[in-house]
């Protein structure tokens, strides 16, 4: 395969993982700064350019599309899609996993177990009591919804200290989410990746002493972890509830089960394989290897029963991602 790596450096050891992965089982890699390309829509013939050379010949590839250039790297993977490139997260996953209100609501939707959350626009003075006891009252957690590196996530143990940091916010007409606080995961979560429907590594976080984030930016730590039957089931539903064949899914243990906090389309690797020693790019290479062999094989079996015609972006998805996103909404 010739697989493009979409990503802002090469320096970034997921990028040098995957593409030393991608290189070692015999494919050829590119990796393409989608900042720096330019796509070109025409009747019938969507075209990507980068350092002036048109990426026709790309056959798959692996999007790691940063959080601050959603919109517009988003673009270049669909523009791919156009061409029925395969990739490991289309850009419709990529986009519903960016996006952490609609995360949480498809999740509540699918009866997948979350922290009880609730989302209001900049309220009022007023307005916050009702708010507070919508989560169950305190202590309870408040995250910016554009937040990110456990930045921007706070503990409120009083309702005093809660009515005050939502008020600050608010008047900043900064957008939260007000959420249920998990006592029982003191200061842990854990990382999950899961590849083409399994979970291929799984790691515990520990925030440090006293912290109640367990992001390795505040100071936390990590150490492999077996997860259990039902974590490794809500880990596999979340993934697929976002339709992505590649996720890195974070959780917190509680006393009724684990519980999805957010469900990452490129998750980073540096952590997951330090901590695990398992080879997750190679899972990822082998997973579009599959894919890529799954097409071969529909495109055979397409133009011996019918030409090939697509009329809308559906059929571009389906060209794209042959494995349905099935969707189900059973108890886990
Ligand atoms: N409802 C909660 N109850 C208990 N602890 C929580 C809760 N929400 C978050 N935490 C802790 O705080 C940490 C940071 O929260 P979260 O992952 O939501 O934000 P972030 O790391 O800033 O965002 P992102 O994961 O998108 O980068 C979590 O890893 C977890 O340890
Ligand atoms: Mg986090």
């Amino acid at each position: 395969m010739k697989i493009a790596i979409l990503s802002k450096s090469r320096k970034l050891y997921s990028t040098q993982g995957l593409s030393e992965a991608a290189r070692k089982r015999g494919h050829e890699v590119m990796i393409v700064n989608h900042t720096k390309c330019s796509t070109v829509m025409e009747k019938g013939k969507p075209k990507i350019y980068y350092q002036g050379e048109a990426l026709d010949d790309i056959e798959a590839i692996i999007p790691r599309v940063g959080a601050s250039v959603t919109m517009f790297g988003n673009a270049v993977v669909r523009q791919f899609e156009m061409r029925k490139v395969i990739t490991t997260a289309s850009a419709q996953a990529i986009e519903i996993s960016r996006d952490k209100l609609k995360s949480i609501q498809l999740f509540s939707m699918l009866n997948i177990g979350i922290p009880k959350t609730t989302f209001a626009r900049f309220p009022k003075k007023d307005d916050i009591p009702e708010l507070i006891s919508h989560v169950g009252g305190t202590p309870l957690v408040i995250k910016l919804l554009e937040g990110t590196q456990g930045l921007g996530v706070v503990l409120a143990e009083t309702k005093s200290a809660a009515k005050s940091v939502i008020e600050a916010f608010s008047s900043l007409e900064a957008n939260i989410l007000v959420q249920e606080f998990i006592k029982e995961a003191a200061g842990t979560d854990i990382r999950a990746i899961v590849v083409n429907g399994e979970v291929v590594a799984a790691m515990k976080r520990q925030g440090a002493e006293g912290e109640f984030r367990s992001n390795l930016h505040q100071g936390g730590h990590s150490e492999p972890i077996e997860l259990s039957k039902k974590e490794k089931r809500a880990a596999i539903k979340a993934a697929k509830a976002m339709g992505l064949g590649v996720a890195g899914v974070d959780m917190l243990p509680s006393s009724r089960g684990p519980l999805i906090m957010e469900v990452n389309s490129s998750p980073g690797l540096e952590g997951i394989e330090e901590s695990t020693g398992i080879d997750v790019a190679g899972k990822i290479i082998e997973y579009l290897e599959l894919k890529f062999e799954r097409k071969k094989k529909r495109k055979k079996k397409k133009i011996k029963e019918e030409p090939e015609q697509l009329e809308t972006y559906q059929d571009f998805e389906e060209a794209v991602n042959p494995e349905p996103v099935v969707i189900e909404s059973t108890s886990l």
